[in-house]
């Protein structure tokens, strides 16, 4: 299949699922401990995580550091195997272990890393990582000219152009800019059909962050690419993703259109999030500063999660049920796919909000 042929396939087609994500790492145990009777003890990353990506759709996934969102990328670009759950491609379950069919999956799920500078390698030059690319996945043709023609393609949709100025550099020769536009070039080398980019601008100069998603935004809608988009910065989900979902210590806690959640966010984490974004239009939240205080301790521990909800010891709106249940994902408003799994919201039918 070419990419101008996965360009026809309709929009808003589902092609990753992920269904009750769950990953637990191993502690791995001293000595002493092999000895005593104590239970295995695991970090507890993911933990029943439901995202859909859709073709000519970027979905963000935001939450704050540790809360989970590389584990998720990785699973999802089958670079760990998962504890739990299931991940779908075009509704088909997918354990994918080394070889030929991980090379199989990763045509069609590439991932983008926060680092150009770890991800390409400083031996090599441009040329030589996209041809690479093109071979891996039989996509560089026969003949030389078809190689250079492909090279030429790679590059002038990441608007690295006239290619002979990129082709024979090598990555410190570029700026960092120019180093994630050929990791992206080198993605689409796989023709893929989803993009898993975890932090894709977070290394990047203020300057050039704009330039690096507005091209990640313009190659979704040319190629109607599925796009996973991870992110501490809630506004520029608010400005990239047509969908947002919400992690906190290993747990969806919110999700909805970008808008709506950026504009009337739900949990008092997310709440807490954007509250202390630096966006210069942000919604005046309404929790009062002491409230802010308590928000602003640390994130759990995951290797012994907070019972019930893992936000509670840190939440300004604690109440007794949420150290012991869990909270199940509650549907918000009037504005279509806003939920939160927050039981502020758990109110009987007819009394308000
Ligand atoms: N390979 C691993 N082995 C053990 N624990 C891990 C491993 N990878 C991640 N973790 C743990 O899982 C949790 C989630 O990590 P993860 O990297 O997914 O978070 P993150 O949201 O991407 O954070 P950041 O924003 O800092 O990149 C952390 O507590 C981390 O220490
Ligand atoms: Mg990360």
């Amino acid at each position: 299949m070419t990419s101008l042929q996965d360009a026809k396939a309709p929009a808003n087609e589902v092609v990753l699922e992920a269904i009750g994500l769950t990953k637990h790492f191993p502690v791995r145990r001293r000595l002493r401990d092999l000895f005593s009777s104590s239970e295995k003890k695991a970090v507890h990353a993911v933990d029943d995580v439901h995202l859909t990506l859709r073709r000519g759709k970027v979905v963000a996934l935001v939450g704050e550091s540790g809360s989970g969102k590389s584990t998720v990328a990785r699973l999802l670009a089958q670079l760990y195997p998962r504890t739990d759950g299931d991940i779908q491609l075009h509704g088909e379950s997918t354990r994918v272990k080394g070889g030929s069919a991980f090379r199989g999956y990763a045509a069609r799920v590439q991932m983008i890393f926060q680092d150009p500078f770890a991800s390409l390698n400083p031996v090599h030059t441009i040329r030589y990582h996209l041809t690479r690319a093109l071979q891996i996945h039989g996509h560089a043709g026969r003949t030389e000219a078809d190689l250079e023609a492909a090279l030429t393609d790679l590059l002038g949709r990441v608007s690295l152009t006239p290619p002979e100025r990129y082709l024979d550099k090598f990555p410190h020769e570029l700026s960092g800019g120019q180093r994630q536009r050929v990791a992206i070039a080198r993605a689409l080398g796989a023709r893929p059909e989803a993009l898993l980019a975890d932090e894709p601008v977070s290394m990047l100069d203020v300057s050039i962050r704009l330039g690096v998603l507005n091209l990640l935004r313009d190659l979704k809608e040319r190629l109607n690419l599925a796009i996973l988009y991870i992110t501490h910065d809630i506004a520029s989900a608010r400005y990239f993703a047509d969908e947002t979902m919400v992690m906190y210590a290993g747990r969806m806690v919110e999700g909805g259109d970008s808008e709506t959640v950026t504009q009337t966010p739900a949990h008092p984490y997310t709440r807490l999030l954007i509250a202390s974004a630096p966006d210069p239009d942000r919604l005046t939240g309404d929790l009062d500063p002491t409230e802010e205080d308590r928000g602003n301790g640390e994130p759990p521990s995951l290797i012994d999660p907070p019972s019930g909800c893992r936000f509670h010891p840190r939440c300004p709106a604690a109440m007794p049920r949420c150290s012991t249940d869990l909270p199940v994902p509650l549907t918000i408003g009037d504005a279509p796919g806003h939920w939160a799994a927050c039981w502020l919201y758990d109110v009987p039918e007819g009394a308000g909000k």
